[in-house]
């Protein structure tokens, strides 16, 4: 299969923690913090059975494309994908498929860290009891005054980055897989006591109306383009994380099973925490659209005045932060990975190099909710008013690079790499492999085309 290479990372002691990786990477702040404000802001229903079709028709397969890349490179993303263009003689200039998934990465964890930061802090602040009873507005206020503080949020991200620095610096055994081997399974049972609560204290009628009604009339192109990045996003893919964790996949695990369930859990998560989110928005006659504040001010608000708020909101905001911090060891582990590979450097010094480096980046962040003149502007990119840093990070990745890194993935793997390569790496039936491969060469690439083209206006130019 994967031939001579070998990571020298070390592999997943067996099947299931690759599982638990992978969806520890998948399941985070995108399924639980930013699902709910995006379908928010871009119209509900039509927009979820957009997302729903993107995950399973681009999604899985792209997910598999990843993993493929990674066991049969057996390194870093970018190094990966090089290798294997070695293999199929082709240009290596291919190689820029993983890194911008490296790349992204890297932007990604600058914002998410800030993100983390604030579900830590929430841990807190809803154990001390001060949202019970709080007027609607206050919550919304102290949202706002804690967001732009910007020492408050460098403090709490930077203890989200030292922890993950601590993880990662460990190693493949003793840091990442024995954190998801813990934090997974509690996150199981937490988001499970949550939709229960939930089911029991929410009123789920508006919220399934309109999370599961279509109205196209409120779908913009845009939105398809928010929709079809955030199931790259959500799914962790295009981000370097499916290929370096594929690169640490022991050779006799099927890819296609693997991938399927890691997407089944992450949809599963998604559409639970927007099922447990609206609820509560309609019940407090608040905006679907809030944006980034969305969880932070309409949980709080549910959470203080329901029987067990308190316990049941502290519960939540540590699973939050047990989803992120799940996804941000993912984040920095390709470039940790790349850096012991090709620098020389030892792992513990590549991760606290590769987090102080950040720690310099996610500034940016901090003080575009701080409001610093600047790191706030105004511009339109590709369609959408870009106002600040986080804004730009935000798009920038998920919307523009992660689509465009898919394309490439996809192109890489349908048409550059030989059947014979990718046959052998799946090693499945015969049907299983077809449809895989039809998707990956024509669905994939055709969508995020039209996408994009649609987006810059040559499609409508066409239609006179
Ligand atoms: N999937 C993560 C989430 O939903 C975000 C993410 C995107 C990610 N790319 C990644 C996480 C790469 C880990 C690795 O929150």
């Amino acid at each position: 299969m994967s031939g001579t290479r070998q990571s020298v990372h070390g592999l997943w002691s067996n099947r299931l923690t690759f599982i638990l990786a992978a969806t520890g990477a998948a399941v985070g702040l995108g399924n639980i913090w930013k699902f709910p404000y995006i379908m928010g802001q871009n119209g509900g229903g039509a927009f979820v059975l957009v997302y729903l079709l993107c995950i399973l028709l681009i999604g899985i397969p792209v997910m598999m494309s990843e993993v493929l890349i990674g066991r049969r490179g057996r390194q870093s993303p970018g190094l990966s994908v090089k290798t294997l263009a070695i293999e199929a003689k082709a240009s290596t200039r291919w190689q820029v498929a993983g890194w911008s998934g490296l790349i992204a990465s890297y932007l990604i964890l600058s914002f998410y860290a800030v993100i983390a930061g604030w579900a830590l802090y929430y841990v807190f602040k809803t154990a001390s009891g001060v949202f019970v009873g709080m007027p609607v507005a206050e919550v919304g206020t102290q949202f706002n005054t804690f967001i732009a503080n910007p020492y408050a949020l460098i403090a709490w991200s930077t203890i989200i980055l030292a922890l993950t620095v601590y993880v990662v610096g460990r190693g493949v055994h003793k840091g990442l897989e024995k954190t998801v081997n813990y934090l997974m399974p509690a996150l199981f049972v937490l988001l499970l006591l949550m939709a229960i609560y939930s089911g029991i204290n929410g009123n789920f009628g508006l919220a399934v109306e309109f999370m599961f009604k279509p109205d196209f009339s409120k779908l913009t192109m845009n939105g398809v383009l928010i929709a079809l990045g955030h199931a790259f996003f959500s799914l962790s893919l295009a981000s370097g994380a499916m290929i370096i964790y594929g690169a640490y996949l022991p050779a006799n695990v099927s890819i296609a099973k693997t991938s399927i369930l890691i997407a089944l859990c992450d949809t599963a998560v998604a559409m639970l925490a927007g099922l447990a989110i609206f609820p509560l928005v309609f019940g407090y006659g608040l905006q679907p659209g809030e944006g980034p504040g969305l969880i932070f001010v309409t949980l709080p608000i549910a959470f203080g005045n329901m029987p067990f708020g308190s316990m049941f909101g502290v519960l939540f905001f540590i699973m939050l932060v047990f989803a992120a911090f799940t996804s941000a060891i993912a984040l920095i582990e390709s470039t940790v990975a790349w850096l012991v590979e090709t620098k020389g450097m030892k792992r513990k010094n590549a991760t606290a190099f590769t987090g102080i480096s950040l720690w310099f980046l996610s500034l940016l962040t901090v003080y575009s909710f701080a409001g610093a003149s600047w790191a706030t502007f105004d511009f339109t990119l590709l369609g959408k008013p870009i106002k600040n840093f986080f804004e730009l990070k935000d798009y920038l990745t998920s919307s523009i690079m992660l689509p465009i890194g898919g394309l490439f993935i996809a192109l890489f793997v349908g048409w550059i790499m030989p059947a014979k390569s990718t046959q052998e790496e799946l090693n499945e039936s015969t049907l299983t492999y077809r449809i895989w491969r039809f998707a990956i060469r024509w669905i994939t690439p055709v969508a995020v085309i039209v996408v994009f083209l649609n987006l810059i206006g040559v499609l409508e130019f066409f239609k006179v």
